[in-house]
């Protein structure tokens, strides 16, 4: 099947979230995604964007929402991180096909297309977190070389929530 991959552009916001939707819905966490079309347009695309994404479109199959643009079927969002050992590291944090077109390599492009960016960039690896109960993306990645670090170094993922941080932070002034 003919498609392409390109960078994500402000106009892409409703696809992205669309696919963020479907992400969380395959992994069962679909009520967690509270983000907004209006988030996802100011923290990618202002003055210091926050993530980066490239999106995979069929050309001749037009969106969902009826206009003619061909139909944005897969992304990945990354962005960049540093490790104080290694350095740069490129951060996968969401990858998606939808499922009609999964099989027919493009994720395997859009992590080819993000490994030659992180040779680019110098960076010392690709780092990502997937569901423990996803064991078809666990075999999928573990085909293409990855470590599975919690099992092999023992690290554990936490995390602080808003709430926590508004114990730790300085008190409002009255
Ligand atoms: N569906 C899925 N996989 C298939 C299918 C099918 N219908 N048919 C064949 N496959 C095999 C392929 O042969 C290939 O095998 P290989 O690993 O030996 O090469 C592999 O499954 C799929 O390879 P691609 O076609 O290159 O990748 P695809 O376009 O299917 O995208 C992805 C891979 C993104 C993992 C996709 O399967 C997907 O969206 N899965 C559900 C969501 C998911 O788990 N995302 C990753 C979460 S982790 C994170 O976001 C960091």
């Amino acid at each position: 099947m003919d498609y392409q991959l390109r960078k994500a552009e402000p106009r892409d916001v409703s696809d992205i979230l669309r696919l963020v939707k479907e992400l969380a819905k395959y992994e069962e966490m679909e009520s967690h995604v509270k983000l907004t079309e209006k988030e996802l347009l100011e923290d990618g695309f202002g003055a210091t964007p926050f993530y980066h994404c490239i999106v995979a479109e069929i050309p001749g199959e037009n969106c969902s929402s009826g206009s003619s643009r061909p139909a944005v079927v897969g992304f990945a969002m990354y962005y960049f991180t540093y490790d104080p050992w290694v350095g740069k590291q490129l951060y996968l944090e969401d990858f998606y096909v939808m499922k009609p077109y999964r099989g027919l390599g493009i994720g395997s492009d859009i992590l080819r297309h993000l490994s030659d960016l992180a040779i680019q960039m110098r960076c010392t690896g690709m780092m990502f977190i997937v569901a423990e109960n996803n064991e078809p993306s666990i075999q999928f990645y573990k085909r293409r070389g990855a470590e599975d670090l919690s099992q092999e170094e023992g690290w554990r993922l936490f995390k602080f929530s808003k709430s926590s941080l508004a114990k730790m932070a300085t008190p409002a002034e009255e």
